[in-house]
C-alpha cells in the first residue's frame, strides 16, 4: 500500500522517545522527511543516533513546547530548513499522577502545560502555513486517560479529555481548508516511561517487574501492553494519503479494553 508519504515534510514533537520516536522510524521508513522536536539536546543526539544506524537522517530542535514563542520558533526553523510542514504528530508530554489529595492547583495547571499547551502550542505553529497552503495532517497521539475519570491521573486526564474535543473542533472548523485532524488513544504502552514506572512500582511493592507488568496487563483482552510501533504504524495510516476521508476521527488503541470506545 503506496501511504504517499514519500518526500513529505513531518514533524513530530517528543520525537526524541517512546511514541513519538516510534513514529520518526516509521514516517522514515516510508520516505518522509523528518524533524523532531523535544527539550533535553542528549534525548534528541540519541534519537538522531537511533535514526542514523537505521539509515536515516533526522533535524533535530530543542525547545519546551510549553512556551508558545518556543513552539513558533521550532516551526519556523524547520521549515527553514525542510520546508514546509505536511504533517504534524503531537507526541510530547505527559502530565504527573498526583494522590487526590495532593493535588493543588499549580498540579492542575502544570497538567495543562505539559500536556494540553504542548499540543496547542505545536498545533497553532503548523495551522497558519496549512491554512494557507490548503493542504496538512495533524496526528494527536491523547490517551485513553481522557475517558475514564481515574483517581490518580485526574489533571492528566482532564488534559487528554480537553485534546479529544480540541482535535475534533479544528478538523471541523479546518476541513473546508483540506486540513486533517485525528487523533489516537493508546492505552498502556510499553515505552521507557511506562517501564520505568514498572521499575518504581516494583520497587514500592517488593514484587518483580514482570509481575508488575502482568497487573498491569490483566484485564486487557490482547493480553499485553502495546508497543509504541503499534501507535507509530497507526499514526502513520492516519497522516496518509489513504485516510484521506477521515478526520475527526479517535482511534483507540487500548487492547479492547473498552470496546466501542466506551
Ligand atoms: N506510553 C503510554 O503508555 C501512553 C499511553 C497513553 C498516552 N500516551 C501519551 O503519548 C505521548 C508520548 O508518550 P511516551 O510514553 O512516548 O512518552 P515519553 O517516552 O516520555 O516521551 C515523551 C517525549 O516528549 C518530549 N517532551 C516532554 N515534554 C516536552 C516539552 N515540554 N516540550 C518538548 N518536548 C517534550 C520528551 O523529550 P524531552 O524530555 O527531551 O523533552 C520525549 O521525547 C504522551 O503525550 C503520553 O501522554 C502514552
Amino acid at each position: 500500500m503506496d501511504l504517499e508519504l514519500d518526500g513529505k515534510i513531518v514533524l513530530i514533537t517528543g520525537g526524541s522517545k517512546g511514541i513519538g520516536l516510534a513514529c520518526a522510524h516509521a514516517f522514515a521508513r516510508e520516505g518522509a522527511r523528518i524533524a523532531i522536536v523535544s527539550r533535553n539536546r542528549e534525548n534528541l543526539s540519541a534519537a538522531s543516533a537511533s535514526l542514523g544506524k537505521a539509515g536515516f537522517t533526522v533535524h533535530t530542535h530543542a525547545a519546551d513546547l510549553r512556551d508558545a514563542i518556543a513552539a513558533q520558533d521550532a516551526v519556523s526553523t524547520v521549515e527553514q530548513h525542510l520546508g514546509p510542514i505536511a504533517v504534524l504528530v503531537n507526541s510530547a508530554g505527559a502530565a504527573k499522577r498526583y494522590a487526590p489529595a495532593a493535588l493543588t492547583p499549580d498540579a492542575w495547571r502544570d497538567a495543562m502545560d505539559a500536556k494540553y499547551f504542548t499540543y496547542i502550542n505545536a498545533m497553532d505553529a503548523v495551522l497558519k502555513g496549512m491554512v494557507d497552503r490548503c493542504e496538512g495532517a495533524i496526528v494527536n497521539i491523547i490517551g485513553a486517560g481522557g475517558r475514564v475519570a481515574s483517581p490518580v491521573h485526574l489533571p492528566g486526564g482532564a488534559a487528554n479529555a480537553a485534546l479529544m474535543l480540541v482535535s475534533a473542533g479544528l478538523a471541523n472548523a479546518w476541513g473546508s481548508k483540506g486540513i486533517r485532524v485525528n487523533a489516537i488513544n493508546p492505552g498502556a504502552t510499553l515505552t521507557d516511561r511506562v517501564q520505568g514506572r514498572l521499575e518504581a512500582e516494583a520497587a514500592r511493592t517488593g514484587e518483580s517487574i514482570e509481575a508488575r507488568r502482568r497487573a498491569m496487563e490483566d484485564g486487557i483482552p490482547l493480553g499485553r501492553l502495546a508497543r509504541p510501533e503499534e501507535i507509530a504504524d497507526a499514526a502513520l495510516y492516519l497522516a496518509s494519503a489513504r485516510a484521506s476521508y477521515v478526520t475527526g476521527a479517535l482511534l483507540t488503541m487500548d487492547g479492547g479494553v473498552h470496546p466501542l470506545g466506551s
